[in-house]
């Protein structure tokens, strides 16, 4: 491995010193990438893979009183007949203890909800919505805290796996017996739906794609609770994680085939798409709880979910809490609000409000308890490396060819003054200089894992002369060379970001400025709805945003990273019809990529990781600009928080404190009161 590694670093080093040609050698050389100072909450919690969530019988099975009764009163089946034969039970001994039922926790959302069909990539409003209403194959969040012994993705709606011996085959067990929110049953024809007729079918524009479980990887329903994948490659261990979060989490199969063009003549694949708009409630989930009511821009609404299959130790039926809400505001809003008492949780992740909340929780009444975890939120500018997607005008095309030329990423790269833009969103020890691709701060990093090219305007300039943009009109921009088909005009780029996001719009701001002083003119494109539909439409020059959910634990989302199915990555996509046009460099991680997804060992898994992202920083794949830390905030009426819960590692906080599993007191309930108390979705 060793061996293979230094050949690798070696070989990478001599064909940057080709590829690079004269005008980089204008640049300054390579720097060891900027560390920073942790300031990581001690103390988190560790338990054992087995321990933690596990499929087991246990002998008596409680739910809320005001359950029972309703049970009583015939309007639902008894409780035993909701769980599965055999529920999956999750330990409370790690945190403070089996829980009280009753009580609502109150979140707030940026975002809004597109729709119910999220397996054909219908946004659900963000903040820990999707992670409650769609429930997957396997659950990655909770992973940042298991023992290092074995740290595989989690049980969920598989339950417990196997495989074969030569490694070829996966046999997964789902919950057998379990059953959908309106009291329908859960099976292997469920899965079966989302992989042949969403996954697999090119024209629904869902999530996850079968490239991210290697090629030919095939999956087969063997019975109504058993599934089995077969791959090309031996034990690909890393492709667990793809089952989780986002990608294999079927939808209600009962509901949804009816809707899709396959099985309906009369619909099409935009109308499948449409079908579930948000007020179409309550929305039929696998989850804790279930989407009530819906009132736009003002709140969202659920309750728990009486077909729910996870019990705690005891045996008592999960969630605890009975509601959850959602206000519809901004991302801003959520932590002001979770700062001033009003709203129960945030994920302190816009370094504008760091010092103000910071200041106000060494306050005594401060409402919240504030968990620090490692620097893992970055931003970086993506290119556009697209030759056969959303090409409109010679124009489109020429700036795609410049954006895959490494002299001119190295031009840019070098232009941006990292340092003043962290600066510029909050003083102190915050943020530091991000070199884009991975986090050295995680499970798996290293400091000299990415290659970091230091500020270096005028090196940058002249590096962008030697290409031969020069500003020919004394206006300060550089003009395209004459001849090509944009000879003579100015270098203009657009700049698209995210105006719900109050750092990316600074930030943004502040590259405008940089920029012009290299000599290229950036031009704002501001979208205040979600940046995935003008992503998905290839019809973007750059973009600038946050890049964590990739970067931090990247063995879930390993098929973001690198072109390993027609859609991926965001920011090098091909079409149905034409694939990308790699890059000899993408060519090479590409390979290292199907390396790491079959890499049963994670030491060897982490290693190929590091040389993936030696490579993709080599040759600036994306821009990186700033990394920094970021904490949980969570109001202190809840019990069972766990110890060192991550902003974002395997999965977003909100899953990763395991809300299914957080009470309130009972004294303390009436605090804040359920908005629809003593009632269950659909049941009159
Ligand atoms: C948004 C928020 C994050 C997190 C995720 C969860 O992206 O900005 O803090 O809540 O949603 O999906
Ligand atoms: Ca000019």
């Amino acid at each position: 491995m060793t061996t293979w590694l230094s050949t690798t670093a070696i070989a990478v080093l001599s064909l940057a010193a080709f590829g690079m040609g004269a005008s980089a050698q204008e640049l300054k050389g390579p720097e060891p990438a900027p560390v920073g100072k942790s300031l990581q909450s001690e103390g988190g919690v560790r338990i054992e893979h087995n321990k933690l969530a596990r499929p087991e019988k246990l002998p008596n099975y409680r739910e809320p009183e005001w359950v029972t009764k309703l049970v009583e009163a015939g309007k639902l089946p008894a409780l035993k007949d909701r769980l599965p034969e055999t529920p999956l039970v999750i330990d409370t001994t790690s945190v403070e203890g089996a829980g009280t039922y009753g009580g609502v926790i109150r979140h707030v959302s940026g975002a809004r909800p597109q729709g119910w069909n999220w397996a054909a990539g219908n946004i659900m409003a963000w903040g820990g919505v999707e992670e409650i209403v769609s429930q997957c194959l396997v659950r990655n969040a909770p992973v940042w805290m298991l023992t290092p012994d074995n740290t595989e993705p989690l049980p969920q709606l598989a339950t417990n796996w196997e495989w074969s011996k030569d490694g070829h085959s996966l046999t997964m067990h789902l919950l057998k017996g379990a059953k959908w929110s309106d009291g329908q049953p859960f099976s292997a024809d469920d899965v079966m739906f989302l992989w042949e007729d969403n996954m697999n079918d090119p024209n629904v524009a869902t999530w996850g794609r079968p490239g991210a479980y290697g090629e030919g990887t095939k999956l087969e329903k063997v019975d109504d609770a058993t599934i089995r994948w077969t791959f090309t490659q031996a034990f690909p261990a890393a492709t667990l994680y793809q089952m989780g979060y986002q990608k294999m989490c079927p939808g209600p199969a009962h509901i949804l085939k009816p809707l899709h063009p396959k099985y309906n003549k009369e619909a099409t694949y935009q109308s499948y798409a449409d079908a579930l708009s948000p007020d179409k409630t309550p929305w039929v989930t696998m989850g804790p709880w279930t989407v009530t009511e819906y009132r736009p821009n003002q709140i969202m609404l659920m309750r728990r979910n009486p077909y729910f299959y996870e019990v705690d130790d005891q045996g008592n039926q999960l969630p605890y809490l009975d509601e959850v809400q959602y206000k519809l505001s901004t991302w801003e809003d959520r932590t002001i609000q979770t700062v001033a008492g009003s709203a129960d949780y945030a994920n302190l992740e816009d370094p504008s409000l760091y010092l103000e909340s910071m200041r106000q929780a060494q306050t005594p009444d401060f409402p919240a308890k504030v968990i620090w975890g490692p620097r893992s939120l970055d931003w970086s500018v993506f290119p556009n490396y697209s030759t056969v997607c959303g090409v409109r005008s010679e124009r489109d095309k020429a700036i795609r060819e410049l954006n895959r030329n490494l002299d001119f990423r190295r031009v840019v790269t070098q232009g941006i003054d990292r340092q003043a833009l962290g600066q510029s969103l909050v003083r102190g020890p915050f943020i530091i200089p991000f070199a884009g691709g991975l986090h050295p701060e995680s499970d798996f990093g290293s400091p000299d894992m990415a290659v970091f090219y230091p500020y270096d305007l005028p090196g940058a300039k002249a590096a962008l002369a030697k290409l031969g943009f020069t500003d020919t009109d004394g206006d300060g921009i550089v003009n395209w060379p004459a001849g090509g088909p944009l000879g003579g005009q100015n270098l203009d780029i657009n700049l698209a970001y995210n105006t719900l996001y109050p750092t990316d719009t600074s930030l943004a701001q502040s590259l405008v400025t940089m920029l012009r002083e290299v000599g290229i003119n950036l031009m704002l494109q501001p979208n205040n709805t979600e940046l995935v539909n003008l992503i998905d439409s290839c019809q973007w020059d750059w973009v600038v945003r946050r890049g964590d959910r990739y970067v931090q634990a990247p063995v879930m989302n390993l098929d973001y990273l690198a072109p390993v199915a027609f859609n991926r990555p965001e920011w090098h996509r091909g079409t149905p019809e034409k694939p990308q046009e790699l890059l000899p460099f993408e060519t090479e991680l590409v390979s290292t990529m199907r390396q790491i997804q079959s890499e049963p060992v994670s030491a060897k898994r982490n290693e190929l990781l590091q040389a993936f992202n030696r490579k993709q920083t080599e040759n600036v794949y994306q821009f990186g600009l700033i990394s920094v830390p970021a904490a949980i905030l969570v109001n202190k009426r809840f019990r069972n928080v766990p110890a060192g819960t991550p902003v974002v590692a395997y999965g977003w906080g909100e899953d990763g404190a395991m809300r299914e599993r957080l009470f309130v007191p009972a004294a303390e309930q009436g605090k804040v009161p359920e908005l629809a108390a003593g009632t269950l979705p659909g049941i009159r």
